[in-house]
């Protein structure tokens, strides 16, 4: 089977109406490239659901703040086609910043319209270290989904945030789409799979391995009866390494994003950290 690699937006547009007038059912996966397990689990899961399957790699310069790690942003092109290859993507969309924003330059507010997702959900977690974060996602992702037209498209839940404010605004904006949650792909060991996952030395590796640990610890010992909040995260903060910097370990509702005291069913324990200059994102949710 062959697999389009394609930059431009036109070209997809035709391949989609086209695709459309034979009433395919199109998946997209938006990816920032770096492939791995944790990407190839959603593309085989749209390629369960789906006739045809988009993937797209763009590294998206206005998710990341002026300090982040955009430039040193791993690129593998070559790698990434191989595994869509491999996977029997249809397309993989990989366009330029110019072909998507119509400059080289990052575009600010004042220049590009943006999707702004509510304040009570950016302005939490990872949108708290990150502002504009998830105004820079909801609008890449928008506009995938108007380049592409999907009738669903797949998220991890290693971004549960992500998932969360991309659900909403399918849902408070209308959109035909189906966003499908697919579960988080570890290494054995437990670490959560991460393009970023590269930029750890072996020592470091060993340290962010407590994250997942401390994750599982706090399960267990909600297992056995404690639900207390202060209590499981005074037990998840024991677990971790202390050489990492914890950002933030908190207990969310997952229908509603608020705060949680007492742990229950759909409580999402989420955990950000720096170990060394990276940082990263793990959570479970109680099932
Ligand atoms: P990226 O970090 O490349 O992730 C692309 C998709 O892969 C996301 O939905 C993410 O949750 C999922 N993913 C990453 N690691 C995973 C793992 N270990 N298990 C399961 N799924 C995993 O997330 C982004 O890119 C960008 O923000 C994007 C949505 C593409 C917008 O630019």
């Amino acid at each position: 089977m062959n697999t389009l690699l394609i930059n431009n937006i036109e070209k997809i547009k035709q391949n989609v109406k086209s695709w459309k007038e034979e009433k395919c059912k199109i998946g997209l996966v938006p990816t920032m490239g770096a492939l791995h397990n944790g990407h190839a689990s959603l593309i085989e899961k749209a390629k369960q659901t789906c006739d045809k399957v988009v993937v797209s790699i763009f590294v998206n310069p206005i998710q990341f703040g002026p300090n982040e790690d955009f430039d040193k942003y791993p690129r593998t092109i070559e790698n990434d086609l191989e595994l869509c290859k491999k996977y029997g993507v249809d397309i993989v969309f990989s366009p330029t910043p110019k072909e998507m924003y119509g400059e080289n330059k990052i575009l600010s507010n004042t220049e590009l319209t943006y999707v702004c997702p509510p304040y009570k959900f950016v302005d939490c977690l990872c949108g708290k270290s990150r502002p504009g974060h998830f105004d820079g996602v909801a609008t890449v992702v928008m506009k995938l989904f108007n380049i592409v037209n999907p009738d669903y498209a797949f998220f991890g839940q290693k971004d549960a945030q992500q998932l969360f404010i991309l659900k909403k605004m399918v849902k408070d904006l209308n959109l035909d789409i189906e966003i499908i949650p697919c579960p988080i792909v570890r290494e054995p060991d437990g670490l959560a799979l991460s393009s970023r996952n590269t930029y750890l030395s072996t020592k470091e590796r060993e340290f962010a391995l407590s994250i997942s640990k401390a994750l599982r610890e706090i399960e267990r010992q909600y297992n056995t009866g404690i639900t207390d909040a202060n209590i499981l995260f005074d037990v998840g903060f024991s677990v971790l390494n202390q050489n990492i910097n914890l950002e933030y370990l908190e207990f969310r509702d997952f229908e509603t994003f608020d705060k949680i005291q007492n742990v229950k069913k759909n409580t999402l324990i989420a955990i950000a950290a720096k170990v060394g200059k990276t940082r990263l994102i793990d959570n479970i949710i109680i099932g």
